[in-house]
């Protein structure tokens, strides 16, 4: 397993995969007309992402196989972690942890203040796999997303470590 920054090569795999597993919970109660819209914007949104220089993406690979991705913004030191997905096949195998453990690292390195990020409170996944890696919760947004889910605000700060 190896993580890396991504490619130009990588955007339609993020695009793609994006569309599949980000929306997943929501998009089945969806009309077709509708989920086809959503895979259409993601392909539209992720060159942008790609090409904007506050943007850091990070590809998972195994064997040359892309099994998933992380996306964050840094903007003032400060970084946003906007997406992270791994392959339905491949879960459970921790492909989320390296991805979340390089992207730490890597911000670490780039003298990141900290890390925000907001997840639907019902992904006990999510929740899990930033939790254990030391990211706290910082509030709640109630019926922020469009089926009245809430979002989970959490935070980890890269500034504790007294060696910097
Ligand atoms: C969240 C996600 C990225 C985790 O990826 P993953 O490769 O399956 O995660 P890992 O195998 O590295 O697991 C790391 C930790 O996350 C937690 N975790 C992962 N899947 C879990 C599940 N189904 N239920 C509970 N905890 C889970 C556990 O704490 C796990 O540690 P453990 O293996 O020691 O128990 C993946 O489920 C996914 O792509 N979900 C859809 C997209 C999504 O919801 N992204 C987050 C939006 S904010």
């Amino acid at each position: 397993m190896i993580v890396r920054r991504a490619v130009a090569d990588d955007v339609a795999f993020v695009a793609d995969l994006d569309w599949r597993a980000m929306h997943e919970p929501y998009l089945l109660g969806l009309p077709e007309v509708r989920l086809g819209e959503r895979r259409e914007a993601s392909f539209q949104v992720w060159p942008s992402f790609f090409a904007a220089p506050e943007s850091r993406v990070y590809v998972g690979l195994f064997h040359n196989e892309r099994l998933g991705f992380a996306a964050v913004r840094c903007i003032v030191g400060e970084a946003e972690l906007d997406a992270i997905a791994v392959e339905p096949r491949a879960r459970k195998a921790g492909v989320g942890r390296a991805l979340l453990a390089f992207t730490i690292a890597d911000l670490f390195a780039a003298k990141t203040s900290r890390i925000g990020l907001e997840v639907r409170e019902k992904n006990t996944a999510a929740r899990a796999l930033y939790t254990a890696y030391g990211f706290e919760q910082e509030g709640v947004r109630r019926s922020y997303y469009e089926n009245g889910d809430d979002a989970i605000l959490f935070g980890l700060s890269l500034e504790r470590f007294s060696f910097r």
